[in-house]
């Protein structure tokens, strides 16, 4: 037996200011699956992660919740964590980027570098805002576009016609949190200098350490020649003070990957087995693996084994890098309800079924990947329920009723499980290098050889004839032990699956060498149904839903920056009669209720005068009491087109404002208005 491979797995770390969703999920099941395959081989491999908690996003966002960046990123950490355990993700630790271990390895790299002479510094000139007293990063400055004349543009590039320049390039800029003019000011930054490793990355990334596509962009890259990287924020900034350097902190893409090892080191203080410096010491001969997303190769294909370089550190030994997830061919778009929050996935389909598709579509390359829901229906309809868990149930209730749940000892097909014994090495090839869809179309092809078996002997039929029973009894014995090896081969994949499998079976928790045996004078328990059909229903309501929470975050949506009437690039500027088209009516709130099911909406009675009105509104968690709207008046728009949603039909909009949350505020005329009154 050869060792078993000591090997640590990192999936990026997401930023702590938003809710994980599909797309996020290809990456985190990706990573998942594969530590599940090293696990189940034996090998010694840890998996960890943390929240990105840093930079002036969550600064700013904390502010407008009216909560401290703590505050914030500690209710985040609860959300991610538990949506990543409710579809099965199972890291090792979860840490956070804001912590004690990652201030001081951060502190500590730093030094190394700067002591070694990798660290400049000058001066920069940048956008600065007189209200709010910060630098702008390019995104938070708009202004008119120098090449188009586009208004609302951001500061690096423009949308309408695809321009990139400098900031200081936009004509009549503006901050976008703040709204004021920004002014140039001087101040100094801080550089890591990247150039002193060109040729060391020139090497590394041609080592075989990278996918192609991922070694030829990098090639561009380092061919175009290395620029020095600013490392440094000024105050205001959530993030790490720089040592030595008072009001100076670490940009956020410093200390992020550095979030791995204080990931790790947080857990070594609790595993005793896991040893800090046998893992990232220079000489380590532990695998290291990051599993990241091809928008942010150069941070972890460059800036990070540079870092690691510099400091003194070993490198890692490949970075795999995925594609883009599309739901039915195009990017996620909240209004056709295709941009899914894991949490509304949770809601209402089962986390293996997202987990099995992902597999049977994810290669080793770096194309994106597309989840049509209809194809992913009828895959997991057809492979797991219809191939892999049909076994088991067309032979287990033989077993209990012939033979009161003993398998016999005879193999049926022996060419069947040799030919089961000789597919393993194939599949865990496919798994190691990470191609998933390979691996689950060689485990399917032994499903069907399975089924083809099963049909052919048909039990069901044999059972009614005379002496027949031990040919039954072989036949279904040898199903229910195919049904094991195959639940073998896909537990990375499948673990809850792999779990009930196993208490059906009634076996100690499978593991992949176990699939060189087979069970024989083996008693079973009494079957459960292991998985059901996924029900289309399920996915238009999860895609409704989805559209719900568009609907509710636009109900509660936030006015632009400081509250101040800002042009939003996505309302422009419409003619009078398109104003004069809309139907604004006085609308008296006759009823005001819950809605079974819906996090976010309540359902509205509105009387307009000469009808009444049914409308869903996304304004519950500002009203947890419905009842106390019933009498009062609002405003809505009578005439928008119905819309069909989950829980019934929508027949207009009320009007509300406020940033969300608690504060969302329902608009109301002044006395004396009457129900049905047109608004002009
Ligand atoms: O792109 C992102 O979502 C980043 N939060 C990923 C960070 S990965 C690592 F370097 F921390
Ligand atoms: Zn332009």
């Amino acid at each position: 037996m050869s060792e078993p491979r000591k090997i640590l797995v990192t999936s990026a770390l997401p930023y702590a200011n938003g809710s994980i969703h599909l797309g996020h999920m290809v990456e985190y099941i990706q990573t998942d699956m594969w530590v599940r395959f090293q696990k189940h081989r034996g090998n010694q491999c840890t998996y960890v992660c943390a929240d990105d908690a840093h930079g002036s996003a969550i600064m700013l966002r904390a502010e407008k919740e009216g909560i401290t960046p703590e505050q914030l990123i500690a209710n985040v950490q609860v959300e991610h964590s538990t949506d990543f355990a409710d579809f099965l993700v199972e890291f090792d630790n979860f840490h956070s980027t804001h912590s004690q271990e990652n201030r001081e390895l951060s502190s500590q790299i730093y030094l190394k570098l700067r002591d070694a002479g990798h660290i400049s510094q000058r001066s920069v000139t940048q956008y600065f805002d007189p209200d709010k007293q910060m630098f702008l990063a390019d995104r938070f400055i708009k202004g008119t576009c120098p090449k188009c004349a586009a208004e609302d543009q951001y500061g690096d590039n423009c949308e309408k016609c695809g321009a990139t320049y400098a900031p200081t390039e936009l004509k009549n800029p503006k901050s976008a949190i703040s709204g004021a003019t920004p002014v140039l000011r001087d101040s100094q930054h801080f550089f890591f200098k990247l150039p002193d490793f060109q040729d060391m990355l020139k090497a590394w990334t041609r080592s075989g350490t990278l996918q192609d596509a991922v070694a030829n962009k990098l090639a561009e890259w380092l061919d175009s020649g290395l620029q020095e990287w600013d490392i440094s924020r000024d105050a205001p900034y959530f993030g790490f003070e720089i040592p030595g350097e008072p009001g100076k902190y670490f940009y956020v893409w410093l200390d992020a990957p550095i979030g791995y090892m204080a990931s790790f080191k947080n857990l070594c203080a609790r595993r005793p087995e896991l040893d800090f410096d046998a893992y990232w010491g220079k000489d380590s001969t532990a695998e290291l693996y990051h599993f990241i997303g091809k928008d942010i190769i150069n941070f972890h294909a460059l800036f990070w084994p540079a870092m690691l370089e510099g400091a003194g550190s070993r490198k890692p030994t490949a970075v795999n890098v995925h594609g883009y997830l599309t739901v039915n061919g195009q990017k996620m778009s909240k209004s056709r309800g295709t941009f899914v929050k894991a949490r509304t996935y949770l809601d209402h389909l089962s986390p293996e079924y997202l987990r099995y598709y992902y597999a049977s579509k994810l290669g080793r390359g770096v194309d994106d990947m597309d989840l049509n829901l209809d194809d992913f229906v009828q895959k997991v309809n057809s492979d797991l329920v219809g191939k892999v868990v049909n076994i088991a149930s067309r032979c287990a209730g033989f077993i209990h009723k012939g033979n009161a749940g003993v398998m016999v000892a005879e193999n049926a097909a022996p060419e069947l499980t040799d030919a089961f014994l000789a597919a393993a090495p194939s599949i865990a090839e496919a798994y190691e290098a990470r191609d998933f869809a390979r691996a689950m179309r060689e485990i399917m092809a032994l499903a069907d050889r399975a089924n083809a078996f099963i049909a052919e002997k048909a039990p069901w039929a044999l059972a009614k004839q005379e002496g027949k029973q031990a040919e039954v009894q072989a036949v279904c014995a040898l199903g229910v032990n195919l049904f094991r090896q195959l639940v073998i081969f896909l537990k990375p994949v499948l673990p809850k699956l792999a779990a009930d499998a196993e208490a059906f079976l009634n076996v100690a928790p499978l593991t992949w060498d176990d699939h060189k045996t087979l069970l024989a004078n083996h008693g079973l328990n009494p079957f459960q149904a292991l998985m059901s059909r996924i029900d289309p229903v399920k996915v238009q309501a999860m895609v409704d839903a989805s559209r719900e929470d568009l609907e509710a975050s636009q109900a509660a949506a936030a006015p632009a920056g400081n509250g101040e009437l800002t042009k939003d690039p996505l309302s422009p500027e419409i003619e009078f009669d398109a104003f004069a088209a809309v139907d604004l009516r006085v609308a008296l709130i006759v009823k005001a209720e819950q809605v079974e099911g819906a996090d976010k909406l309540l359902r509205l009675t509105l009387d307009i005068g000469d009808e009444q009105r049914n409308v869903f509104s996304g304004i519950k968690s500002a009203y947890p009491n419905p009842a106390e709207l019933e009498g009062r008046l609002t405003m809505m728009i009578a005439n928008l087109k119905p819309r069909k949603m989950r829980f019934g039909i929508s027949e207009g909009m009320v009007m509300a404002a406020g940033p969300g949350g608690e504060e969302i505020y329902l608009l109301s005329p002044d006395s004396g208005a009457k129900p049905g009154q047109r608004i002009k």
